[in-house]
């Protein structure tokens, strides 16, 4: 089996091919990631045959499928060099037909069955169908438009692990432009990922244009300089250049839409009450001392956050969540809760009053600023309740006793995770010791600067979300929904930085999310992300390039 496969995956060339007179044909496989559930491949069977003339089937009235169809034909068109033809008639001859009737309990999962005749893709639901495109168009190789291409009869049979399969983007310390953004979401979806999470405001900018609060994009979106050193390191290094902008909700209508035919979901994070810096520049009356701010210029944690003392912040806040909602149509906010120093709010009258005036007590370990924290989350999270909206929060927002119904993003470990999932709340895992892709992937002093750490694509990959109890306590792992990817961005001021630190350690995150650990293997997965590079190349995506080289011996692998 083993060198069978490996055949079959090199993409050999074949001169004479019958019905395709001389032309060259190159013959796709099936060696993809993330990997399928179950792949059962006929290797000597007659294949299909990709050429320009196939076409693509969608049924008539279906604006989901038919968008599926067009994604599909762009693919093909950059990644094969020909541009397939919609059609709505489902006899028509060499066809890739796509559905959306699968039955199935999971309704992302799809089935793709290759015959001579056909390419049927079957999803559970049009994400379902979408996912199965992203298979066939990662089989496919990268040409120049001048072969066919032959698939070998096959049947997948698939469907993700996990429902919610996230990569996050911090736009708040270095922002990237609209398009970036649109290509940052497309990586998601070649990677059958469906939850952007959009980090849009923190100390040091913030990016969303609300129209109520003009200050917090005109003053919060600029900062007068930014650290070029490391933070850690004595001798800050500052640029003396103003820095900022923003996205106008026009752009983030724009951008939800685009994300929505990719089936990505857009988490947009208001993060609160720390990292609030660049609105209490813009409006210091949200703040325990009534300032003067600055937006930040340093890395790190600072004291001064929102007053949870003030009437005036909770109205502030749900002014900014009315905005968001009427602008993310999706199913979650995520309203942060992490590194918020209580400094502040234990000598502030007004948050000391409210503690009072509210009954506010301390409980066991947790201290009356804990409780008021959990007090200032709970009382956002019932505004977006009344919105249709759940809330995400950082595994802070347990330290106050926990927010009523909120989902954990459990980063500093696993263990917010663990207590979110024992007290029946949802949780995401997000730890940052295998899962923030701002840590430096090489011990190479070549490498870019960044915040630090060591992660290599391999420990990366080794991550499994369900260990200990939430292995052994099914109805423990059932509460984590998920697993993210995390991409802070205070080092990496340009989208080819970001490439960088994303790729390809955004597939290593793709597997964990997607295919079962019994399914999961590292030296095959290196040969499956050997095949990915010339994507990237094609696609116009930088990468580590180190991390592809641990791929040459994984390289013919049977899966
Ligand atoms: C975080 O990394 N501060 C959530
Ligand atoms: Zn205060």
């Amino acid at each position: 089996m083993k060198n069978r496969f490996s055949l079959l995956s090199l993409l050999w060339t074949l001169l004479i091919f019958s019905g395709c007179s001389s032309r060259q044909v190159l013959s796709s496989d099936y060696n993809v990631i993330p990997l399928p559930v179950s792949i059962s491949l006929q290797e000597e069977g007659t294949p299909f045959v990709l050429k320009p003339s196939t076409v693509v089937y969608c049924p008539e009235g279906d604006s989901l499928l038919l968008k599926n169809a067009e994604l599909l034909t762009g693919y093909v068109a950059r990644q094969v060099g020909f541009e397939l033809r919609i059609t709505h008639d489902d006899q028509a001859r060499n066809i890739i037909r796509l559905g959306s009737g699968l039955q199935a309990e999971n309704a992302e999962a799809y089935t793709l069955v290759v015959t001579p005749q056909a390419v049927e893709i079957e999803g559970a639901s049009a994400a379902g169908t979408f996912y199965g495109v992203q298979t066939l168009r990662k089989s496919l190789p990268v040409t120049d438009g001048k072969v066919r291409i032959a698939l070998a009869p096959v049947r997948i049979e698939d469907a993700p692990r996990f429902s919610y399969r996230g990569l996050h983007l911090d736009v708040a310390r270095h922002m990237f432009p609209v398009e970036f953004i649109k290509k940052y979401i497309d990586l998601l979806a070649l990677h059958n990922m469906n939850m952007f999470h959009w980090h849009l405001t923190d100390d040091q900018g913030w990016r969303i244009e609300i129209k109520r609060y003009p200050r917090l994009t005109e003053v919060g979106g600029w900062r007068k300089a930014t650290l070029v050193s490391h933070w850690e390191k004595p001798d800050h290094k500052y640029d003396e250049t103003p820095y900022g902008g923003y996205y106008t909700q026009d752009e983030i209508r724009d951008i939800v839409r685009y994300a929505a035919d990719r089936h990505v979901e857009i988490v947009p994070e208001i993060d609160l009450p720390g990292h609030m810096l660049a609105a209490l520049a813009a409006y210091p009356e949200l703040g325990c001392t009534g300032g003067p701010y600055e937006t930040g210029t340093r890395w790190g944690v600072y004291d001064d956050v929102l007053c949870a003392g003030k009437e005036e912040v909770y109205e502030f806040l749900e002014g900014v969540f009315s905005e968001i909602v009427a602008l993310f149509p999706g199913r979650y906010i995520h309203i942060g809760g992490d590194e918020c120093p209580k400094t502040r709010w234990k000598s502030c009258p007004d948050c000391q009053a409210f503690i009072r005036s509210h009954g506010i007590v301390s409980q066991g370990k947790r201290t009356r600023e804990e409780q008021l924290q959990s007090y200032m989350m709970s009382q956002i999270s019932d505004f977006l309740g009344k919105h249709g909206r759940k809330v995400i929060g950082w595994d802070e927002i347990l330290e106050g006793g926990g927010v009523k119904s909120a989902t954990i993003m459990s980063w500093r470990g696993t263990q917010g995770g663990v207590d979110a999932a024992r007290n029946g709340w949802d949780a995401i895992m997000v730890p940052y010791q295998y899962l923030y892709l701002d840590y430096a992937q090489s011990r190479d002093e070549g490498e870019p600067l960044s915040i630090g750490g060591y992660l290599p694509l391999s420990k990366v990959y080794s991550y499994e979300p369900l260990s200990g109890e939430l292995a052994s306590n099914p109805e423990m792992g059932a509460h984590v929904i998920g697993v993210q990817g995390n991409l802070w961005t205070e080092y990496f001021r340009t989208a080819e930085l970001v490439e960088y630190m994303a790729i390809p350690r955004v597939d290593a995150v793709s597997e964990i999310q997607w295919t079962r650990p019994e399914r999961k293997n590292y030296e095959k997965f290196l040969g499956r992300l050997n095949r990915m590079r010339a994507l990237y190349d094609r696609l116009g995506y930088g990468y580590a390039s180190h991390g592809f080289d641990e791929g040459q011996s994984g390289d013919n692998q049977d899966m």
